[in-house]
């Protein structure tokens, strides 16, 4: 049931350019996109800056697309994301809106989004990046700072009750190790399990780098949220190494990428619920890493022009 699904890019700030987004001008891009994935994943196209630029003003057109693509190929879509810090719009960010509208805000967003593509998305990834590093809740986050923590638990309610057949997931980066983040995410899915809150699933986005090291203690985390009776998913692999003078990495540098790559599959295949495995973006084409993280690159598994790096054949040659 394991699905492999990858990022499909587009409306990103790294790719200054908006609508159309590149699997619609870029052939080759889109063939590859329906040949090698039955997930896709919008990269930005449903997040709040993009699908509800203003408040009374929502812009389904580039997610929509995404929708129909993942339909005539028979790929399930990843939606990402509904309850997040990041990539919010001014209005919302910068309104003057009390307690009770800001909730009414959500809520409304939630069904109205989640409700657009009710039967045509696998996952939701309803609370992205809820936890600081030190497992304490984000106060960057409007919804959780103006409204308190108790509006994850909503969230998850209005998202199921939009679409009772989506799975919905945590999700968040810096959990592929144990520590205090991965605690604070297993407490609170005690949690709202026991409080009967419709939660099914934990992800890691797994972005990895490798001056850190290989994420050999992963499998173990996905574990403990599969032991709670709850799916767990790879949704943004990538593996950025440190680029070498003139830009192109060494052979050893891909066969230890291919290593990486090839680690978190197996821990996704080594427990019983991983029910998706999904890059963030299959290109350096169009990657976020080189913009996002200065001096690394090169963390997909093909290169500018499709060519398949070693870790495309590892994982090939894994599943
Ligand atoms: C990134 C996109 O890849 C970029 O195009 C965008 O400019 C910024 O966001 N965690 C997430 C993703 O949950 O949504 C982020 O995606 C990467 C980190």
């Amino acid at each position: 049931d394991l699905r492999i699904g990858t990022a499909v890019a587009g409306g990103g700030h790294h790719l200054e350019q908006e609508y159309p987004d590149p699997f619609t001008y870029d052939k080759p891009y889109r063939k590859v996109l329906a040949r090698e994935f039955n997930s896709v994943s919008p990269e930005n196209q449903m997040k709040w800056e993009f699908i509800h630029p203003e408040r009374r003003k929502y812009n389904f057109g580039p997610a929509d697309a995404i929708v129909k693509f993942a339909r005539q190929h028979g790929q399930v879509v990843r939606g990402h994301t509904l309850l997040w810090h990041s990539q919010n719009p001014a209005w919302l960010e910068e309104g003057d809106f009390t307690k009770a509208e800001l909730r009414a805000i959500l809520k409304d967003h939630i069904s109205t989004v989640v409700g657009r593509y009710r039967g045509k998305i696998q996952q939701w990834d309803v609370a992205n990046e809820i936890f600081n590093e030190n497992g304490e809740y984000r106060q960057e986050n409007i919804f959780i700072r103006e409204l308190g923590p108790g509006i994850v638990a909503d969230a998850f309610r209005w998202a199921h009750r939009a679409d009772p057949k989506a799975q919905l997931f945590l999700n968040d980066y810096g959990v592929d190790w144990p520590g205090v983040k991965v605690d604070a995410y297993e407490a609170l899915a005690k949690q709202l399990l026991a409080d009967r809150v419709p939660l099914d699933g934990f992800a890691s986005q797994a972005h990895l780098s490798m001056r850190y090291g290989a994420p050999d203690q992963l499998q173990a985390v996905l574990q403990r949220f599969d032991d709670l009776g709850l799916y767990t998913a790879i949704t943004e692999l990538d593996v950025r190494m440190d680029l070498p003078e003139g830009g192109a990495p060494t052979a050893e540098q891909l066969q230890t990428q291919a290593a990486y790559y090839k680690t978190v599959l197996d821990a996704c295949l080594a427990v019983e619920d991983c029910n998706s495995f999904t890059i963030w973006g299959f290109t350096d084409k169009y990657s976020w890493v080189p913009v996002f993280f200065p001096a690394e690159g090169a963390a997909t598994v093909m290169g500018d022009n499709f060519e398949r790096k070693p870790a495309y054949y590892t994982l090939r040659d894994t599943l």
